[in-house]
């Protein structure tokens, strides 16, 4: 049997320049390095002699890497080179459009998950395109998953993550000691880690936010991260709402108030809060100001409210009927003056939870919920069809839910956990905090606090 030999291509000038070109290509960035590097020896050799040349040169790289930035930006580079390259490969395995449109690797950075590649699309490719290799891209590069995701702001560019790892398959993530000094209230406060295994931040400033879903799904452990870290700044008051008095109740100690399920004195509260906040839009007014600032004359006001349809969906039609509209005054009104309000509800369907209040809360957190309609009435309708759905978390993923209003599509993000030890330690630090502001008499609005 005779066997058939495939004889290579000859070597033609047209093969020789695409070959040059792909070499260009693929090591453009080490040679933008070591052309200049090569072309100063040369001179330098010109003048001084090959070896002092070579010394000269050595001393200069060996400087210049001594420096940590320049370190920092070689590694950079360095990374993205050699991602570009790989990801060229992996795209020459593949037959569609990407082949022969391949998007560059413009962006490539460890995190905790694995890899994260910013891809930027050439013109006749998109997303969708990206989505439908991102399997083959997972087996290619022997991980355990590729995630893509669209960068809210630019639609030509993509971050397409391979995993490696699992941050929410390690269990509970606990919320991490607070640094000496931090008073997150004004800027952002931690909320749990996204996919990616990077901490989420949030700014709760002007916002309301709902947290949903089913029982056991982690809704309250949610309120308890968000009391602990609003809390570390001392001029934040809290007003705490627990119809069933045992869940907030060890914050009791460093709150202005603290109401369970009588209904009369919830509506009382609320009243306060709005006479309070009348009072606010007074003093802003005499001041001269629009809305409250940092180091403002006053702190800001957290209302936050377990399970709420037990109180806006009250067996006490008329007392709930109340709660309901003075809730949605406060929403509606209270940003300006600093009034935060931070809700649970495990079904906040509009027979339990007025629209008129629920559309005014622009931060939503699904956690797990049962059915696509559940996810649905926390994130907004739609989500599920758009691919977002509470129901498609595991039941065992407590504290695992999708984060609406922090971009402009839901994340997944697993929230922090705080055990009772935990919980308890903060307490005795917001009240230390608070004390230590009340001793000094000041409203300490700027400036560091200083941890003893
Ligand atoms: N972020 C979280 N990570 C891991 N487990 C959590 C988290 N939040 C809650 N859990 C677990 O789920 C249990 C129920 O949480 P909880 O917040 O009380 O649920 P819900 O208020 O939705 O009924 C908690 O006792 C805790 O063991
Ligand atoms: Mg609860």
């Amino acid at each position: 049997m005779q066997t058939q030999h495939t004889t290579p291509a000859p070597e033609t000038p047209e093969t020789f320049t695409k070959s040059l070109l792909s070499f260009v290509s693929r090591w453009g960035l080490e040679l933008s390095v070591v052309i200049p590097v090569g072309g100063a020896y040369l001179l330098l050799a010109r003048k001084v002699g090959y070896w002092p040349a070579a010394w000269l040169v050595i001393g200069v790289v060996v400087l210049l890497l001594l420096i940590p930035q320049v370190r920092e930006v070689l590694r950079i580079v360095l990374r993205l080179s050699h991602w570009m390259r790989r990801f060229d490969t992996a795209l020459s395995m593949q037959s569609g459009i990407l082949e022969q449109r391949r998007p560059k690797v413009v962006g490539a950075k460890k995190v905790p998950s694995g890899t994260r590649l910013t891809l930027s699309l050439r013109s006749g490719t998109a997303i969708s395109d990206v989505a439908s290799i991102a399997p083959y891209i997972a087996v290619h590069f022997k991980v355990r998953n590729v995630r893509v995701k669209p960068d809210p702001q630019d639609a030509s560019l993509v971050d397409l993550t391979l995993c490696t790892k699992d941050p929410f398959g390690s269990g509970p993530v606990a919320l991490p000691e607070h640094e000496a000094g931090t008073r997150l209230a004004w800027g952002t406060i931690r909320a749990g880690i996204d996919e990616d295994g990077s901490e989420v931040r949030l700014s709760l400033l002007e916002r309301s936010s709902l947290s949903g879903g089913e029982p056991g799904s982690g809704k309250s452990g949610y309120l308890h991260v968000n009391i602990a870290e609003l809390g570390l700044d001392p001029t934040v008051t809290f007003y705490l709402f627990d119809p069933k008095g045992v869940e907030l109740a060890p914050w009791r100690r460093c709150a202005s108030k603290f109401v369970t399920s009588d209904m009369k004195a919830a509506n009382k509260q609320l009243a306060e809060i709005e006479d309070e906040m009348h009072l606010r839009y007074e003093t802003l007014q005499s001041l001269g100001l629009r809305k409250l600032q940092e180091g403002g004359p006053f702190g800001l006001m957290a209302v936050v409210i377990d399970e709420l349809p037990y109180y806006v969906a009250n067996s006490d039609k008329e007392a709930s009927k109340e709660f309901a509209t003075r809730l949605r005054d406060i929403i509606a009104r209270g940003r300006a003056s600093g009034i935060i309000v931070i809700t649970a509800a495990q079904k906040p369907s509009v027979d339990t939870i007025p629209s008129a209040i629920r559309d005014l809360i622009s931060l939503r957190l699904a956690f797990r919920c049962s059915t696509r309609e559940a996810s649905d009435t926390i994130l907004g309708s739609g989500w599920a069809t758009k691919g977002f759905s509470a129901s498609e978390i595991a039941i065992g993923d407590r504290g695992v839910g999708l984060l609406l209003g922090k971009d402009d599509i839901p994340i997944l993000l697993r929230a922090y956990l705080m055990n009772d030890e935990a919980i308890e330690k903060r307490v005795s630090e917001m009240c230390r905090r608070r004390t230590a502001d009340t001793r000094e008499g000041l409203p300490n609005l700027n400036g560091t606090w200083e941890d003893a």
